[in-house]
């Protein structure tokens, strides 16, 4: 993308895509890239909303410079310090110096840390307004989804929300930047996956941001990465709702850890089960190998989730071992939650598995299977069952 959109009235994007960093957050594969979405208003005052990241900062300026066509940058809003969208506030400034930079009590002292920037700064409150002449645009505060000075910013002129990473989706723009240019199979996997890998654990915070969202009379969400909804905001809305609710689908996650193929069988073993009992979707997953981000995002779609784990040096298989840490973070609820595991001498696997299932308080299907060394036809008769008890869980 390498024009500057008109997105709204005096109202542009001068966002990018990022289809170079392979990981987002060094954590997270981008098979589709990513876009960092930014934005300016021009009133009589002209307002940038949120940066880009670091190595982005020519394509972005080129945008700003075509964007205000001649005119200074007056003001920043920052609604989020994390450097995919603030790292290039630094050279910002010195590209407008006489540039006001606006955040929150919670944003200036990053600001400072960040990019040594304490003078020229605006200190908003939650609800405060700064009139551009044409546009005013209002400050809320979001706490927490996903850090704590994050904040959204309200144009009541357009009716539109800059909504931060709140209902943000990786993968790039592919041509179409709207809801309404793109299929709705090719942004909402990626939103769900980046509502799973980063937003997930403040689900709760979620719900009160939403809650207080709701006074609002939004035309357009326009996030900082991924599709920018402007046909349909109801979807945006509900698939937050529903994700931060911890609303589920019929459908079950089979993740496995294995070395030799023992405990792969016991997990082909439970999926057949699902399926004898009635449920379609089934995910199996192998968790040394599959990407945990689409683990995760299938963990938070779906109600089933069952864990099968070998035992390694007396623990859980590692790779087990580091999903189970990543969903103990996340906080996950309204599930049901299958184990089972193996061992050849002391055990483990199982033990570990117990052990997180009492840290995650989901309720338990049974039953739990232990199969030492390789899985008997009796040991994977009761997979089955564990898999068949798993469906009518969900149903
Ligand atoms: C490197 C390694 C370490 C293991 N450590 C243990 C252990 O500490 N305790 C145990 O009971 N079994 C241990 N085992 C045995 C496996 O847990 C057991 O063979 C299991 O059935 C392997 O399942 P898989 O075929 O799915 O890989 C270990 C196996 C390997 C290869
Ligand atoms: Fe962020
Ligand atoms: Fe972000």
């Amino acid at each position: 993308m390498h024009k500057t959109l008109s997105v709204a009235k005096d109202t542009w994007w001068v966002g990018v895509n990022d289809y170079e960093t392979d990981l987002f957050e060094s954590l997270w594969p981008l098979p589709q890239g990513v876009a960092y979405n930014a934005y300016v208003v021009l009133g009589d005052k002209t307002a940038a909303v949120d940066t880009v990241k670091g190595p982005w900062f020519d394509d972005y300026i080129d945008k700003v410079a075509t964007a205000l066509d001649g005119r200074a940058l007056d003001y920043l809003v920052v609604n989020h310090m994390e450097p995919d969208h603030a790292g290039v506030i630094g050279r910002l400034k010195h590209t407008y110096p006489g540039l006001e930079i606006i955040g929150n009590a919670k944003t200036l002292p990053l600001l400072k840390e960040y990019h040594g920037i304490e003078k020229d700064v605006i200190q908003v409150k939650d609800g405060e307004s700064l009139d551009i002449g044409g546009h005013v645009l209002t400050f809320h505060t979001i706490p927490m989804v996903h850090w704590p000075e994050s904040m959204v910013t309200f144009d009541a002129t357009t009716r539109t929300l800059f909504s931060n990473d709140a209902f943000g989706g990786y993968g790039a723009h592919e041509g179409g930047l709207f809801d309404d240019e793109k299929p709705r199979e090719r942004w909402e996997g990626e939103m769900l996956r980046y509502y799973a890998t980063i937003v997930a654990r403040y689900s709760g915070m979620v719900q009160t941001a939403l809650k207080k969202l709701s006074a609002l009379d939004i035309a357009n969400i326009y996030p900082a990465h991924g599709t920018l909804f402007r046909q349909d905001i109801g979807q945006a809305i509900e698939l937050y709702d529903r994700w931060s609710k911890q609303e589920t689908e019929r459908g079950v996650v089979v993740a496995y850890g294995s070395m030799y193929g023992n405990t792969r069988r016991m997990a082909e073993a439970v999926c057949r089960g699902i399926s004898e009992g009635g449920v379609k979707d089934v995910r199996l997953y192998d968790a040394a190998r599959s990407d945990t981000s689409l683990i995760l995002r299938d963990i938070w779609r779906y109600k089933g989730l069952v864990l099968l784990g070998c035992t390694y040096n007396t623990l859980l298989f590692p790779a087990l071992d580091a999903l189970c840490v990543k969903l103990i973070n996340r906080m996950p609820k309204k599930r049901v939650l299958g184990i089972a595991g193996s061992y050849s001498w002391s055990k483990g696997a199982l033990d570990a598995l117990r052990a997180f299932a009492e840290t995650v308080k989901l309720e338990k299907i049974g039953p739990e299977v232990e199969v030492f060394a390789a899985p008997t036809a009796a040991d994977l008769e009761r997979c089955l069952e564990l898999g068949k008890n798993m469906a009518a869980a969900v149903a």
